[in-house]
């Protein structure tokens, strides 16, 4: 038998339960409460508050409970003025079948029994508060008929067994299903009816019990949903991505044995690694520590990885670094590009961006993030049109280990290697980010980071002659002059905003650092006013292919 015919009895069972309770409703809500709730709730023991359920007690004078007319009005037990209501006393009230429960709250009782099935012929019954007492046996599957629950509190008993999937059906009033705290156990059932979307549900917790199985995926789909809580439970698996789609304010999936890649959006959420710790050792991404790794790149992106360093050495045109580092000297590759462009603020701005774009793309483009962990000058190829291209990004992944390790090496003595990694090898998204703030010095101030040959082994800091340079308010002359050419205004023209931003990129502190989308989105924000010399008619492909 098929799912859709699974779930098709399921709706019918409940259908046909629910006909069956409506025959018995010719009995009182308070008669019921007095003859099932109570022996069920109360066990062997005697509880005090239960005790005020009799019908020789006016029902307004009972214990945890609130009570409503058929019509909707309330029934009014507390005096509005000095002289008490005459339902304070009205014992008729017990026979009277257009009275129902509207709210069961017994938290703390000593509660001992367990939950009884008639719990769910209570129509009008909106919240359950049972929390914090020592209730045992399962959820009764007629629960999920008192279709007008809209606040479910079971946490703190010692309820066990499956889930019962009825609750689902109680899914579009539901505000908050909390069962914290007991020993439920097995699956989570889906929910009976496909693409359910519970939408008022705000609160589901559902931790520490003993609940299996993969992430409740439909869970993605309760679009109100504000917390989640599924921690100190069983799960495994991975964690979804379409948790990104809700707008969750508090999310707890620690102590299961989640593993893999977290989608890459809790990067950026204001979720911290508490959320997730204490899974399974393999679970990685931001904020836990970074997934590193040729076993977890998908196979395709590490075509997209071969295919990307192929082209990338396919369109060599000139070397970035070229011009950076030899602008006075005649280096081999000026002597085929005479008629060398002067590289402005306005070409080095579109080259940044390029990289920046190139960067975030591999941080956020693909379904798993890709580290460059190589970012440097001699890394950039660039056209003729300033169109840059990333290469050598992703080789860690394709090379042997001993290769990928000489590469991070070098990049400390390169003046590109985040403060971090020396003391952990791993790259991450930020040691890119410090990376590129470094190559944006680079090209705000034409000078070459890290040890240099020529300098006679002078190791170069771009972070801190900056910080001198302010420090001694001559931040003005850090800027490489034939970058200022033309340029009557730094502050205006973004040159200023952009040494800010690659000072925040080399920011020690790897949290401080915005990630490339932030960079992109920085520089797209603080363009060059004048970019005539991008916009010449010889130019428009590079126009199409980064979209100024
Ligand atoms: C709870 O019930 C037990 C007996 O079942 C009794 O000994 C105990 O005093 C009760 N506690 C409270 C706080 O009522
Ligand atoms: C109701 O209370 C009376 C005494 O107050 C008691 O004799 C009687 O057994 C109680 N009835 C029920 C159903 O608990
Ligand atoms: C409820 O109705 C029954 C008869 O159906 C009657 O015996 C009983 O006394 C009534 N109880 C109250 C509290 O009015
Ligand atoms: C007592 O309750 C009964 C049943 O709901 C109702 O018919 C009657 O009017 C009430 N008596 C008073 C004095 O409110
Ligand atoms: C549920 O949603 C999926 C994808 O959004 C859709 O393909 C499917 O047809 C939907 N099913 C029903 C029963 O609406
Ligand atoms: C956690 O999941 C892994 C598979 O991802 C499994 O091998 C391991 O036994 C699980 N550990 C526990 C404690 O369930």
């Amino acid at each position: 038998m098929g799912m859709a015919s699974l779930r098709f009895l399921h709706v019918f069972f409940f259908f046909h339960l629910i006909l069956h309770c409506h025959s018995l409703s010719g009995s009182s809500d308070a008669k019921l409460l007095v003859g099932k709730i109570k022996p069920s709730l109360q066990g062997a023991s005697e509880s005090l508050l239960l005790s005020s359920w009799n019908s020789s007690v006016p029902v307004c004078q009972w214990r945890g409970v609130k009570w409503v007319f058929s019509d909707g009005s309330p029934l009014q037990c507390t005096a509005l003025s000095s002289s008490p209501p005459t339902q304070w006393t009205n014992l008729s009230l017990y026979n009277d079948s257009s009275l129902h429960l509207l709210s069961l709250q017994l938290p703390s009782a000593n509660l001992t029994g367990s939950l009884p099935g008639e719990l769910g012929e209570f129509s009008m019954l909106r919240s359950l508060f049972l929390n914090i007492n020592a209730l045992s046996g399962p959820i009764p599957l007629e629960l999920g008929y008192a279709s007008s629950l809209s606040d479910v509190d079971l946490s703190g008993n010692a309820l066990a067994g499956a889930f019962p999937p009825s609750i689902w059906n109680l899914c579009e009033n539901l505000v908050s299903l909390k069962l914290h705290d007991n020993s439920f156990s097995g699956a989570l059932p889906e929910p009976a009816l496909p693409n359910s979307t519970c939408g008022n549900l705000q609160v589901l917790d559902l931790g520490g019990n003993k609940l299996s199985g993969e992430f409740p995926e439909y869970v993605t789909k309760f679009k109100a949903l504000k917390l989640l809580d599924l921690s100190s439970n069983l799960f495994e698996g991975s964690v979804p991505d379409g948790l990104g789609l809700l707008q969750l304010e508090s999310l707890d999936l620690s102590h299961n044995n989640f593993s893999g890649m977290l989608p890459s959006f809790f990067g950026d959420s204001k979720f911290g690694a508490e959320s997730f710790q204490g899974n399974n050792p393999s679970l990685c991404g931001l904020p836990l520590k970074p997934c590193l790794g040729s076993s977890r790149l998908s196979p395709g992106a590490v075509a997209g990885l071969v295919i990307g360093l192929m082209s990338g050495a396919v369109v060599v045109a000139s070397l970035l670094i070229g011009y950076l580092q030899n602008k006075k000297r005649k280096s081999s590759i000026e002597k085929s590009k005479p008629g060398k462009p002067a590289l402005n603020w306005a070409r080095r701005h579109k080259i940044a961006l390029g990289i920046a774009r190139g960067l975030a793309y591999l941080h956020t483009g693909q379904e798993a993030p890709i580290i460059h962990g190589n970012i440097r000058s001699k890394n950039v190829l660039v056209d003729d049109f300033f169109f840059a291209r990333l290469t050598e990004f992703g080789l860690d992944k394709i090379m042997v280990q001993a290769v990928a390790d000489e590469i991070v090496s070098q990049a400390k003595s390169d003046g590109y290697k985040a403060p971090e990694l020396h003391k952990m090898k791993k790259c991450n998204p930020r040691s890119d980010v410090y990376a590129f703030g470094i190559l944006l010095l680079e090209m705000l101030m034409g000078k070459k980071p890290g040890k240099s040959g020529r300098n006679g082994g002078e190791y170069v800091d771009l972070p801190s002659l900056v910080k001198a340079a302010v420090l001694e308010e001559t931040t003005m002359e850090v800027f490489d002059l034939e970058a200022m050419k033309g340029i009557r205004s730094p502050m205006e023209e973004g040159l200023v905003h952009a040494l800010k931003l690659a000072m925040g990129c080399c920011a020690p502190v790897t949290t401080v650092r915005p990630s490339m989308e932030e960079v992109v989105k920085q520089l797209e924000e603080n363009r060059p006013r004048n970019r005539s010399a991008l916009y010449s008619p010889t130019e428009t492909r590079s126009d199409a292919e980064t979209p100024c």
